[in-house]
C-alpha cells in the first residue's frame, strides 16, 4: 500500500483546518530516508505555521503536514543515504521547508537523523529535538555559556525552557528561571537554582549580573531584560532579532537564533540523556487523530514541557 494516515491543513485557519486523512506515502530521494513515525512531537510553530504567520518566512506549499520533531524506525533508505540502515531507532527535527511529522511516514535528510537515545520510548525521544537544539544551539552556540555564569531563563517550565535549564545547570551555569508560582518545584526539580513568579514579581527587581538572558517570550519581557544583564552579557532570543540600539545602549550584545536540524548535537544530547543528565519532560500524549486537541493545548501556552503525538 503505498498511502498512509496523515493530518493536514488545505489552507491556513485555525484548528479546524487540521485534516485526518489518507494521503500518498513519501518516497526518500537522494541522501534521504523514509522513517516509520512512531510519535511526533509538537511545538508552537506548529500552530504558528498553522495560523499563516510564518509564511512570509516559510514559502510552503499546501496541502501541508505539519510536526517538525519526530521519533521512529527506519524504513527504508534512498539512493547514496549510507549512514543508517532499515531498523534503526531514530529522532530528528528535520527541515521545517518540507512536510513534518504528524504521519505514518516522514522522508528526512539523513544528516538531520541521529540514533535516538536508547534507554527512553519514542514518545518521550520526540519531545526532544526542537525544543532540546534550540536550548543547546541558543545557550551554547550563540551565548558561549560557560561553567560558573549566571543565565536567566524565560519560560523555564516551557518546552525549550524545561531542557535549557537542566542543559545550563549540566554545564555548570547558576540558572534563574521565570514561572508561575504552581510551576516552581517543577523547574528547581530541573537544577534551577531560583525561580520568580512571572505574574506577581517583577524579574528585574530580583536579578541583576546575568551573564546571559535566554528570552523565550519577546515583547515585554524582553525590553525589561537588557538591564539585568552585566556589561558584556548578552540576550539570546529565539522569537526574532534583538535591538542592536538597546544592546549597545546597555553595554550588552545580542542574538537570535532560529533552530537548524543537526544530526551531531542530536547524538551529543542522546548521550547526555543516556547517561542520566538529561530527560525529556512529557506532559500530554495525545494519538495522531488528535492533533487539533494537542494544537489548542500548545497555544495556552501554559504547556509543562512537552505535548506529543503517539503514532504507532
Ligand atoms: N527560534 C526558534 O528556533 C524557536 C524554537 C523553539 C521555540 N521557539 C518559540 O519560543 C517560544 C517558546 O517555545 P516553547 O516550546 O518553550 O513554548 P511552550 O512550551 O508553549 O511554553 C509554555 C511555557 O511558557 C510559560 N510562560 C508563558 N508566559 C510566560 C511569561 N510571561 N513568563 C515566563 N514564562 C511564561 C508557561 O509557564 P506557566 O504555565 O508557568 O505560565 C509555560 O510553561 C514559542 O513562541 C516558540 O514558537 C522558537
Amino acid at each position: 500500500m503505498n498511502t498512509m494516515k496523515a493530518v493536514r491543513i488545505h489552507a491556513y485557519g485555525g484548528p479546524e483546518v487540521l485534516r485526518y486523512e489518507e494521503v500518498l506515502r513519501p518516497e526518500p530521494g537522494p541522501g534521504e530516508v523514509l522513517i516509520r513515525v512512531h510519535a511526533a512531537g509538537v511545538n508552537p510553530v506548529d500552530w504558528k505555521i498553522r495560523e499563516g504567520y510564518l509564511k512570509q518566512m516559510l514559502h510552503h506549499s499546501l496541502p501541508l503536514i505539519p510536526g517538525w520533531d519526530v521519533s521512529g524506525v527506519v524504513a527504508a533508505m534512498g539512493p547514496g543515504a549510507v549512514r543508517l540502515k532499515a531498523g534503526d531507532e531514530v529522532y530528528s527535527r528535520p527541515d521545517i521547508a518540507r512536510d513534518g511529522a504528524y504521519a505514518e511516514y516522514i522522508v528526512v535528510g539523513e544528516t538531520e537523523v541521529a540514533l535516538k537515545p536508547k534507554t527512553i520510548d519514542h514518545v518521550h525521544a520526540a519531545a526532544i529535538p526542537l525544543a532540546a537544539l534550540t536550548a543547546w544551539q541558543s545557550l551554547f552556540d550563540a551565548a558561549g555559556l560557560g561553567a560558573g555564569q549566571k543565565v536567566l531563563i524565560h519560560a523555564a517550565a516551557g518546552g525549550v525552557g524545561s531542557f535549557a535549564v537542566q542543559l545550563a545547570k549540566w554545564k555548570g551555569a547558576q540558572v534563574i528561571g521565570t514561572a508561575s508560582k504552581g510551576n516552581h518545584d517543577f523547574v528547581r526539580n530541573l537544577g534551577a537554582d531560583e525561580a520568580i513568579d512571572y505574574q506577581t514579581t517583577r524579574f528585574e527587581d530580583m536579578v541583576r549580573d546575568v551573564d546571559v538572558v535566554f528570552d523565550t517570550i519577546a515583547g515585554e519581557t524582553q525590553k525589561r531584560s537588557w538591564k539585568v544583564l552585566k556589561k558584556g552579557g548578552i540576550l539570546v532570543s529565539i522569537l526574532g532579532q534583538p535591538s542592536a540600539e538597546e544592546a549597545a545602549a546597555h553595554g550588552v550584545r545580542q542574538a537570535s537564533v532560529f533552530v537548524q536540524p543537526s544530526a551531531m548535537q542530536l547524538d551529543e544530547i542522546a548521550k547526555l540523556v543516556d547517561s542520566g543528565k538529561l530527560r525529556p519532560i512529557v506532559e500530554t500524549v495525545l494519538p495522531l487523530a488528535e492533533a487539533r486537541r494537542a494544537q489548542e493545548l500548545s497555544q495556552t501556552g501554559h504547556t509543562r514541557g512537552k505535548i506529543v503525538l503517539r503514532v504507532v
